[in-house]
C-alpha cells in the first residue's frame, strides 16, 4: 500500500514538473511568421519538413529559431534538406527579423536570386547559399544588407557578378568578415577585384575565391590594407573564365 502511495506521489510530482517545464519553454510563434513559413513550405517540391504543421508553434519547427519575446523568426537554417523549388518564394522575405539564413546544400537548380526583396532582410548578419544551385546575377539588393558579417555564395557555378559589379555589391558591406565566392564568376579585369576588397571590406578575415574566373588575377598593392585577413584561398582563379 505504502508502495502504491509512493508511486502516486512520484506521478503527481512528475506531472507538476513536466507542466512547469512546458510553460517556461513556450515561445509562441507570431502568426504572420507561421503564415509565411507555411507559404514557403508549399513552394518546395515534396519537402520533408514534417514538423512544419499548421496550428503548431512554428518556433519549434525544424530549422526555425525565434526571438523569445517577439515570436519572430531570427534564424532559418534549412541546410542540406534536399529542398527543391523553381523559385525563391516571396514569403521568405516576409521574415524580416532574420539574422541568419542558411539555405546551403539544397537543390534550387537554376533558380535565379530575386532582383528585389533581399533589401527587406536588413537585420541579416549571416547569409549562406553555398552549393544550393541558384544562378544568375547577384542582385543589387544584397548591397543594402549593411550588417552582414558572413556572406557565402560559394559553389554555385552559374552565379555571377557583372551588372551590378562586385564593387557595387560590396560598397556598403563594411562589416563583412567572411566572404566565400568559390566558383562564382566575377567579371572584373586585372587586379580590380583586389582593389575593390581593400577599399570596401576592411574587416575581412576570411576570403575564399577558389575558381572564380577572374581574368589576369594579379593582386594590387593596396590589398595589404586588409590587416585582419587570416585565411585566403585564391586557388584556380583564372582557369574558370567563361566570359558572360
Ligand atoms: C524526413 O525527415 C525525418 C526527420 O528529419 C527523417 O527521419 C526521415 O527519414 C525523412 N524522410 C525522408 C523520406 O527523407
Ligand atoms: C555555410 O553552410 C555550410 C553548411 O551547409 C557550411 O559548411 C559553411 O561553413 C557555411 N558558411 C559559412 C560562411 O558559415
Ligand atoms: C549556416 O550558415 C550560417 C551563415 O553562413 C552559419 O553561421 C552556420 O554555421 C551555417 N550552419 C552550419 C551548420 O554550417
Ligand atoms: C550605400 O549606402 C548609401 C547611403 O545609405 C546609399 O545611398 C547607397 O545607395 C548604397 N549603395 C548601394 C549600392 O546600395
Amino acid at each position: 500500500m505504502a508502495c502504491t502511495m509512493q508511486h502516486l506521489d512520484t506521478l503527481i510530482l512528475l506531472l507538476i514538473c513536466s507542466y512547469s517545464v512546458d510553460t517556461t519553454d513556450a515561445v509562441t510563434c507570431h502568426p504572420d511568421q507561421a503564415f509565411s513559413l507555411m507559404q514557403l513550405k508549399r513552394s518546395f517540391i515534396a519537402a520533408n519538413l514534417s514538423s512544419w504543421r499548421a496550428g503548431t508553434d512554428c518556433c519549434h519547427w525544424e530549422g526555425v529559431t525565434c526571438d523569445m519575446t517577439s515570436g519572430r523568426v531570427i534564424s532559418l537554417d534549412l541546410r542540406e534538406l534536399n529542398l527543391k523549388s523553381r523559385r525563391l518564394d516571396p514569403a521568405l522575405f516576409d521574415l524580416t527579423s532574420l539574422r541568419n539564413l542558411n539555405l546551403s546544400f539544397n537543390v534550387f537548380t537554376r533558380v535565379p536570386l530575386p532582383e528585389s526583396w533581399f533589401e527587406r532582410l536588413t537585420d541579416l548578419l549571416h547569409l549562406n547559399f553555398s552549393c544550393s544551385g541558384v544562378s544568375g546575377q547577384i542582385p543589387l539588393e544584397i548591397a543594402r544588407l549593411k550588417k552582414l558579417v558572413t556572406l557565402d555564395f560559394s559553389d554555385n557555378p552559374e552565379l555571377y557578378f557583372f551588372e551590378p559589379s562586385l564593387q557595387t555589391v560590396l560598397s556598403n558591406l563594411s562589416n563583412l568578415r567572411e566572404l566565400h565566392l568559390d566558383s562564382v564568376e566575377i567579371v572584373s579585369g586585372g587586379s580590380t577585384w583586389s582593389v575593390v576588397l581593400a577599399h570596401n571590406v576592411p574587416k575581412l578575415e576570411i576570403l575564399s575565391l577558389y575558381g572564380c574566373g577572374i581574368s589576369g588575377s594579379s593582386i594590387h598593392s593596396s590589398f595589404s590594407r586588409l590587416r585582419s585577413l587570416k585565411m585566403i584561398n585564391l586557388g584556380y582563379m583564372a582557369a574558370h573564365w567563361q566570359g558572360s
